[in-house]
């Protein structure tokens, strides 16, 4: 066998991700285009994605994204050796742009067409940077669009859910909590910021799901931030200052605390001795910082892909389909569906 390429496309959410990596024949991956446009600005005056929005700029910037992904690789698409593309969970609408496009793709060109699972994507996006996963391994996924713990014992076939979030995603309480606090969409990166000049434990905010009769390995978000808001709302009844440098870090501290303590806990319970974190609540500052801190604690390798590629994108998708081809997995028919709701 020679090398092979794989191309990716990614359009769950509101990024359009064109990537392209290169298979060896010792299965190893090189990253050769990584392309992605966002339409996170068209959402941010409405607080959070507008599906229709998202359809539509995925339809307009597909083939941009493409043109210039292969640009990027400098190979020509005809090299290509076959395409994956997320076939769920997601939009449904923004899946369907993905999915039509890769179908289009690999009908045009005569290339087998896999249709994959963006979250274990996520977890792929990782071996592009760290090289192969250990056998087994945990995963903590973390987005605006999911918070997750995954048992992953083969990328290609075998995942398995061991907890998840009730209510809002990790990513989705902290665009919450920075709508309340008056911070812009996506209000990740600014109360990261804001949290820096805060002190963590000024308020004892509660952790959701952590009492001794609550599931081990699921969240909640909500209370959290309902108790946000209610804390706020009294500062400034009472016509108080309200200390938001300390309410960001606080916040950040809750959430932080209770995704390391719990993903820790399943490492433990599991015997598995390597955590990654993936998603785009990965490049929180705490949370790396803190999961860092207690795997060294716990004797647990910590492995956190750069922002980039915890972010959607389109390599993850082609990363992902790499490790199907190598494993000799059977491609999608072309009349592949979405799975809006697809489970691991
Ligand atoms: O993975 P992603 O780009 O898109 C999906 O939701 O799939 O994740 C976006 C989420 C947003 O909710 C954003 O607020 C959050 O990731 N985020 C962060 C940080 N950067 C992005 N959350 C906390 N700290 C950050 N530094
Ligand atoms: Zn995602």
């Amino acid at each position: 066998v020679t090398d092979r390429l794989i191309l990716g496309i990614e359009s769950s959410c509101d990024e359009t991700g064109v990537g392209i990596v290169r298979l060896g024949p010792d299965g190893a991956l090189e990253l050769l285009a990584d392309e992605v446009a966002s339409s996170v600005e068209e959402h941010a005056r409405f607080g959070g994605v507008v599906p229709e929005v998202a359809s539509r700029a995925h339809l307009e910037a597909m083939v941009p994204t493409m043109r210039r992904a292969v640009e990027q690789a400098g190979i020509e698409l005809s090299d290509v050796h076959s395409i994956a593309v997320t076939a769920g969970p997601g939009l449904a609408g923004a899946l369907l742009v993905g999915v039509s496009a890769a179908k289009a793709y690999a009908a045009a060109l005569g290339k087998p067409l896999y249709g994959v699972n963006h979250l274990a994507g996520h977890v792929a996006a990782d071996t592009l940077q760290h090289g192969p996963l250990p056998q087994r391994c945990v995963a903590l996924l973390v987005s605006g669009g999911h918070s997750q713990l995954l048992l992953i014992e083969g990328l290609a076939d075998k995942i398995t859910e061991i907890g998840s979030t009730v209510d809002d995603a990790a990513g989705e309480a902290y665009d919450k909590v920075a709508r309340l606090l008056d911070l812009p969409y996506p209000g990740g990166p600014p109360i990261d910021k804001l949290a820096k000049r805060g002190n963590g434990c000024a308020i004892a905010f509660p952790r959701g799901l952590t009492g001794p009769r609550d599931s081990k390995y699921d969240f909640s978000f909500s209370g959290l931030k309902t108790s946000v808001a209610r804390w706020v709302e009294r500062k400034e009844r009472a016509g108080e200052e309200v200390p938001l440098a300390d309410v960001a870090a606080s916040f950040q501290e809750a959430v932080a605390d209770v995704l390391t303590a719990k993903a820790i806990r399943a490492c433990k319970d599991l015997g598995v001795d390597t955590l990654v974190i993936s998603g785009g609540v990965a490049a929180n500052s705490r949370l790396s910082g803190l999961a860092a801190q207690r795997c060294a604690e716990a004797g647990i390798e910590l492995r956190v892909p750069r922002p980039r590629l915890c972010t959607d994108n389109g390599a993850m998708i082609a990363a992902l389909g790499a490790h199907l081809v190598a494993a000799g997995a059977e491609p999608s028919r072309m009349d592949l569906s979405t799975t809006p709701g697809l489970p691991v």
